[in-house]
Parts: C-alpha cells; structure tokens; sequence
C-alpha cells in the first residue's frame, strides 16, 4: 500500500458498549470495561499501521446526562486505564494527549492526566489523542476565545485573521489534518466530535459495536479508505494527473 493510501489521522466515535453489554444480559458498563481490550488493540494497530495520530473519543460533553452511576464508572475506568497504561504507552514511543475541557473533572484525575501527558511528552512512534468532555462546539468556541484575547493583547487586526492562524487554537492543532474518521455502533452521526478537524475527513460507519471492534475491523476501514479517491474539490481526471 502506498503512503497516501495510509490516513496519517485517524479518528474513531467508539459506540455501541452498552448495547453490546445489553445483548450479553450485563449492565451497560459491562460494555465499557469490555471496551478497554478494543482501545488497546486500536493503538497496537495504529502502531504498526504507521498511523500517526490517533483521536479516540471516550467522554463527549453531552455524556455528563447520563445516569451518575454510569459517569461515575466512566470516571473510574479513566483513573484506572491511566494507571495502567501510561508506562506501557511510554514503553512503546506512544505520546498521549487528552483534549478536552477537563477543568470539570475532579483533581486527582487531573493531575493524572497531566504526569501521563508529561511522561510521554517526547515520544514519537504515535500521537494518542483521548477526547473526553470533548465536544467539537466547545473546541470552536474555546479557539475563538483564545484568539481573540491574543488579537487583543497583540494589538492585532481582526480582519488579518485566516483559517490556518484560527486552527492555532484547536486542540488537534500541529498534527496532521484528520484523514478519516470511524464511528461503530451503527449510528450515522457525528454527536458534536471533530466538528472543524472534520471538513475532508472520510467517513467510515460500521455496525460492528466497539467491544466487537479488534485489528481485523480496523483492517477494513484502512481499506476502504484506500480505496477512495479524495478530491478536495477537483475533478476526478484532475487527481488523476497529479
Ligand atoms: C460509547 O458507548 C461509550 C460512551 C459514550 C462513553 P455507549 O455507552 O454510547 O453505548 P450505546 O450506544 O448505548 O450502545
Ligand atoms: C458519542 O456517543 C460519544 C462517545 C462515543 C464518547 P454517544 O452514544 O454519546 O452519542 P449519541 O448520544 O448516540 O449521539
Ligand atoms: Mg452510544
């Protein structure tokens, strides 16, 4: 396979583990424990795909609706998988980065985050971004927010602004445009994830629920990605003479 036909960016919406846990007979945070193995294999493939980031969508904004018990079980799996995985993570080159507004989770986990961030600060082999109380409006605002009191501070003209210094602000900022984007569970939507990151990505749904979703699954998004002409806008015999 050539180069192009490998998205440098993949982002996934790993849905479906309740209902993956509901058709077992379990609880629905059966299905989030079980979604752990799938996370794991997901960076294993990215790994060896030569995939260089990696956007994971854990926690949107919207999920704070939930029951409190099953936040709370989605609070205490994050504790537990940084514990666990963040040595593994730096052991195998991969820097981990959760974007976010995580000023609404408690302290403790915080801090967390950031020791997990700064130990693999340097590491080169795959970005691994972990959105949690992510939501793509909230990334917008929050960019227009910074830039703005930048532009102020600097004295800067409002009308000199472009689309490259506003991506400045977002949180995928400095890594490569997102090439394709991945949502299991069956649902034809984008639930408020990459909204900006998102205006040429690929598209690729699948039924498959994420427990279920392992390397082989991951396997056939990349080949249908690489067989996709992108034409950013051209015409079809214009990409071809490139
Ligand atoms: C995705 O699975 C995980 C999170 C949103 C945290 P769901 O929990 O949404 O599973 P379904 O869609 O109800 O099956
Ligand atoms: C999107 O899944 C969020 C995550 C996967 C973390 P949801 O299950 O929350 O999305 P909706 O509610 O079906 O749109
Ligand atoms: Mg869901």
């Amino acid at each position: 396979m050539t180069d192009s036909k490998i998205p440098k960016h993949v982002a996934i919406i790993m849905d479906g583990n309740g209902r993956w846990a509901k058709k077992k007979g379990k609880i629905r945070t059966f299905g989030h424990k079980a979604g752990v193995e799938s996370v794991r294999a997901a960076v294993r493939f990215a790994r060896q795909t030569g995939i260089q980031s990696l956007t994971l969508f854990a926690f949107s904004s919207e999920n704070w609706n939930r029951p409190a018990a099953e936040v709370g079980v989605l609070m205490e799996l994050f504790n537990f998988v940084l514990n666990s995985e963040a040595k593994r993570l730096n052991k195998n080159n991969v820097r981990l980065k959760v974007i976010g507004d995580t000023s609404r989770f408690d302290g403790g986990l915080v801090k967390k985050i950031h020791k997990a961030e700064a130990l693999t600060e340097n590491n080169t082999s795959l970005v691994l971004n972990i959105a949690a109380n992510y939501g793509g409006r909230w990334d917008i605002i929050n960019a227009a927010k910074n830039l703005a009191k930048y532009t102020i501070e600097t004295n800067g003209k409002i009308d000199d602004i472009s689309e490259h210094d506003f991506n400045q602000y977002m949180s995928l900022a400095e890594q490569p445009e997102l090439d394709l984007l991945i949502r299991t569970g069956g649902e034809h939507r984008i639930s408020n994830f990459l909204m900006w990151q998102c205006a040429y990505a690929e598209f690729y749904f699948t039924d498959t629920l994420w427990p279920d979703f392992d390397e082989q699954a991951f396997q056939l998004a990349i080949d249908d990605f690489a067989d996709r002409q992108r034409r950013f806008g051209l015409t079809g015999e214009q990409v071809e003479c490139k």
